[in-house]
């Protein structure tokens, strides 16, 4: 498969090597790497967005039209100024991803795991404790990539529910962030 990642930083070029490790053909991007934001995104058939939140109105949109859009991105209001309708969880994050990047199938993972232990508990096999990775997303094929993706690089992949109610569970602030649990932990905290 063709992935683009958008965002050549520390959750970035740690998933571009866990993807093309498994065998896909990733093509990654940041402001300052050969390839732009756009021949990334039009080269990809799933896109992975691993930049600033504060920058995700700088995505491209026509690029990822109808594609599978994974969002790694989490909004820290200390670095990314304040926006109101999240401090009073009038929205989240992802959905305003998704509002920008009109007719993309927006899914959230990876954001729930610090790069480090995304580095280093990669590539488990089934019976060797694989953390669970949280997944939401209202595209029932999008999610279906991302979930995919997720349990090819040796993590267990757990449907959280749909963008705005499954996403806010594993949110920064949630029991479940940065927490490192397994599947079977992670969907007890999530009720799921
Ligand atoms: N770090 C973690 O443990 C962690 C874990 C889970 C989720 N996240 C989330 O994942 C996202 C990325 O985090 P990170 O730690 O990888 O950040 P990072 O190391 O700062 O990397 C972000 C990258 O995005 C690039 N970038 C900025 N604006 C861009 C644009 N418009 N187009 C293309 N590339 C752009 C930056 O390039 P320049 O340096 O040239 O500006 C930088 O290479 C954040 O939203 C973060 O909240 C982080």
């Amino acid at each position: 498969m063709r992935i683009g990642i958008i965002g050549a930083g520390q959750v970035g070029t740690t998933l571009s090597r866990h993807l093309a490790l498994v065998g896909h053909d990733v093509s990654l991007s940041g402001l300052l790497i050969a390839r732009t934001v756009r021949a990334v995104a039009a080269f990809a058939d799933v896109v992975v967005v691993a930049v600033p939140f504060s920058r995700y109105q700088e995505l491209p949109v026509a690029e990822v039209a109808g594609k599978p859009v994974i969002d790694t991105t989490n909004y820290d209001s200390e670095t990314d100024g304040r926006i109101r309708e999240l401090d009073e969880d009038r929205i989240t994050s992802s959905e305003l991803v998704q509002a920008h990047l009109q007719g993309a199938l927006v899914v959230k993972a990876f954001n729930a795991i610090r790069w480090e232990h995304l580095r280093e508990h990669a590539h488990r096999d089934r019976f060797a404790g694989r953390r669970g990775i949280p997944v939401s997303g209202d595209h029932l094929r999008a999610k279906k990539a991302a979930m995919a993706l997720v349990e090819e690089i040796g993590f267990d992949a757990v449907d959280a529910g749909g963008l705005a109610r499954g996403g806010r569970k594993f949110q920064p602030g949630t029991p479940v962030y940065a927490a490192d649990l397994t599947a079977r932990d992670l969907r007890a905290r999530l009720h799921t």
